[in-house]
């Protein structure tokens, strides 16, 4: 949530801050602004609410001649609403001090308070702005950038990752990270920062990620890092695995659509060197050592949103292969419920981003309650791999729409290898299970392909469907939490209401919902390798149908089972059950892409949402 910038350095300023808003624009798009010492050496802002095209459209009309120091951000509003007063940067009541802030400041009445007792001046709502003023107040008294940053930031109580600069300080900015996250990016001559590396991949892939209670300073020619006293700490520097054009819409309508089409690589990614000769091995999980592993009597899996439905996919397959108790809780409610952890629990997170603060609060509760921690995660050096016993990463490249599509289907497949490691290592799975699942993994980016090409299908389909008010998503065993994510993705970006049910569920209340005309996807088990399910589910479509449902079914090639009760057939590939939802989910993510679109939608940027939820 709220994406940040900064730049030193003698390139184009202006344009290095957009170029990195461009790209963090998912995490928030509220409102956006920059600032930057100007020509005259005094401190310039512009700042619009809105998305960040009314900010550039503002510099059109009204440009900023730099020199050399700026930063930037893009807002996911919390205190205050989205207003032009309220975006960022906040500046300091003298005007030399601009400042930026991502996350909460929790005792900001109590600043707010001594800043008026004070006579500071406070234009608009947010807790960012008492920051600003009391830092430049300060500056002020100790006539020094970093030495008034140490004194404030240890007033500061909540989450924050902040970024100040100071016109008396020209070439220099300060920045602190405190349960937000920070990088910095190393140039020639030139340094950065961001709250990702997406920030500055476009100059840079060299990168340092800044750790908790740490504050980095970059000039043109240094990068430092302190703790919160101003005593020196050693980072390392590690180079971003993905390029600028991985991040760009490479002629694609969206960056959904893009993502969509890119799940084939990204499942092979995720599978890269993780499998040998019919058998998974995962080097980071054998790293925590077989005896660790042998001893492991539960697992919990935690995530939210999407993450947390490829967490349920990923439970039914753990437990099977794993003989472990798998379950599965929000990440939100995980510490809250004071569950039982012991060093035999296994708790796996579940993110995207690596950021999410719900999930990122559950993984340090698992800690300080001896639970060995592994995390599931897509962007390298994030704080919740780093701060777990163990990462595997799931290589799926950026994410960038705010609606997940290729994170979802990397994150079952490291849960599966997650789950056919621990398998093997305990024993509990035999040689020829796991060659099939091996097998199973090979033939899948093909399959996901063949997937992906139901597009045309669904965009019929979404047409004839543009007016729905409401859809239903049936599933059964893993269909269920595939139904889930399909219900989520209609919500989150074409704004229609959407519930996913387990099919198994449906007489026992929601069937009430079916009325004539009501359109409910239904996912079909394959009748080949799970028959008593299928049965099961197609006597549910008879039942649904019978009441007037309209019924989408999405089937295994070949099943003809289905077509006496089914308005519409959707095919996929043939694949065993647990593979199922990596393809039946494809043709769900394109109806919610379709429908939003018909609908004259953003579908990278739906409303009131943002990439990274990094507040609680
Ligand atoms: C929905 C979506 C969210 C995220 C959730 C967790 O499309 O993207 O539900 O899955 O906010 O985010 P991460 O995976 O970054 O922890």
């Amino acid at each position: 949530m709220c994406g940040i910038v900064g730049y030193v350095g003698p390139n184009n300023t202006v344009e290095a801050l957009l170029s990195g808003l461009r790209r963090l624009e998912y995490r928030g798009y509220d409102s956006a602004g920059i600032a930057v010492l100007d020509e005259q050496g005094s401190v310039g802002v512009r700042k619009r609410s809105g998305k960040l095209a009314r900010l550039e459209a503002l510099l059109e009309q009204n440009p900023l001649q730099a020199r050399g120091t700026g930063i930037g951000h893009t807002r996911w509003a919390t205190h205050g609403g989205p207003t032009d007063e309220n975006a960022h940067p906040h500046l300091g009541d003298d005007g030399k001090l601009a400042l930026i802030h991502n996350g909460i400041v929790e005792n900001f009445a109590e600043l707010r308070a001594e800043a008026e007792a004070e006579g500071l001046e406070l234009i608009g709502e947010t807790d960012t702005e008492v920051v600003a003023v009391l830092l430049g107040r300060e500056v002020a008294r100790q006539g020094d950038l970093e030495a008034a940053f140490r004194t404030i930031v240890a007033r500061l109580r909540g989450t924050f990752t902040l970024l100040a600069m100071h016109q008396d300080e020209p070439g220099k900015i300060v920045s602190a990270r405190h349960h937000s996250p920070l990088v910095v990016g190393l140039g020639e001559g030139e340094n950065f920062l961001g709250s990702d590396v997406a920030a500055f991949v476009s100059a840079t892939r060299r990168a340092v990620a800044v750790d908790e209670n740490n504050i980095a300073i970059i000039t043109p020619d240094e990068v430092r890092i302190t703790d919160f006293e101003g005593n020196s700490v050693e980072f390392s520097e590690y180079e971003v695995e993905w390029d600028a054009d991985a991040a760009d819409k490479g002629g694609w309508s969206s960056f959904m659509a893009k993502e969509i089409t890119e799940q084939p690589e990204a499942v092979a990614n995720t599978v890269r060197g993780r499998v040998s000769a019919g058998t998974v091995e995962i080097p980071e999980l054998a790293a925590l050592g077989a005896e660790r592993l042998q001893t492991i009597d539960r697992v919990i899996i935690i995530g939210c949103g999407t993450a947390s439905y490829a967490g349920m996919i990923g439970a039914y397959a753990i437990e099977q292969w794993a003989r472990i108790p798998v379950e599965v809780q929000l990440s939100h409610e995980f510490r809250y419920r004071d569950p039982v952890l012991t060093d035999r629990t296994m708790v796996i997170s579940v993110s995207q981003s690596g950021e999410t603060m719900d999930t990122l609060m559950a993984v340090k509760y698992a800690i300080e309650h001896g639970a060995v921690t592994v995390s599931v995660c897509n962007s390298q050096s994030a704080t919740i791999p780093r701060e777990s016993d163990a990462a595997v990463y799931t290589h799926a490249g950026p994410e960038v729409a705010v609606a997940s599509t290729k994170a979802f289907t990397a994150q079952i497949t490291a849960l599966y290898l997650i789950g056919l490691h621990l398998g093997r290592v305990r024993g509990t799975i035999d040689a020829q299970t796991q060659a099939d699942a091996v097998q199973q993994f090979e033939l899948l980016p093909e399959k996901l392909r063949e997937a992906v090409e139901s597009h045309d299908q669904i965009a019929q389909l979404a047409h004839w469907m543009a007016d729905s008010r409401s859809v239903l998503f049936l599933g059964r065993h893993v269909g269920y939490p595939t139904a889930l994510e399909g219900a989520l993705k209609l919500k989150e970006i074409a704004y229609i209401h959407a519930e996913g049910f387990a099919a198994g569920e449906l007489k026992h209340g929601p069937i009430a919902l079916i009325d004539h005309g009501q359109p409910v996807f239904v996912l079909v088990p394959s009748p080949r390798t799970a028959p008593l399910m299928h049965s099961k589910v197609v006597s549910n479509i008879q039942e649904i149908r019978a009441r007037g449902a309209r019924v989408i079914a999405v089937v295994e090639k070949g099943d003809t089972s289905v077509l006496p009760y089914a308005d519409d057939v959707i095919r996929l590939p043939l694949a065993d059950v647990f593979f199922e939802p990596l393809l039946q989910v494809i043709p769900l993510q394109w109806f919610a892409l379709e429908l939003s679109t018909a609908k004259g939608l953003d579908v990278d940027q739906p409303r009131n949402l943002a990439k990274s939820v990094t507040v609680e």
